[in-house]
């Protein structure tokens, strides 16, 4: 990877199709939702009150929040409770079956 502030995660391999999971990476948090080929990176944190999120509590593309149940689109952020809430989102590039995330 020579794209700048890309940072290795993940082997593809270890993350199921429709599947989300919490990882670290340089001490900071994040969740990792693959969806076929693709895999999107968000926040660990509600946008609404900054409640942690389950990445086991996801429907289809949305993650949905237990404290008042906001759902949030893992690929584009979107919060539809309040659509001026987003999620962060992080951008991804898969390469030679490893995840990279750009985090900064
Ligand atoms: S903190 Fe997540 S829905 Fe309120």
């Amino acid at each position: 990877m020579d794209q700048p502030g890309f940072k290795k995660s993940l082997a593809l391999s270890n993350l199921p199709d429709n599947q989300s999971v919490e990882t670290e990476i340089e001490n900071m948090a994040l969740l990792l939702h693959r969806r076929g080929d693709q895999v999107f990176a968000t926040g660990v944190y509600c946008p609404h009150a900054e409640v942690r999120l389950d990445p086991r509590n996801c429907d289809g593309d949305l993650i949905i929040c237990k404290a008042h149940g906001y759902r949030s689109n893992i690929k584009t952020g979107v919060c539809l409770n309040e659509p001026d809430l987003k999620l962060n989102n992080f951008p991804t590039v898969i390469e030679d079956g490893v995840v990279w995330v750009k985090m900064f």
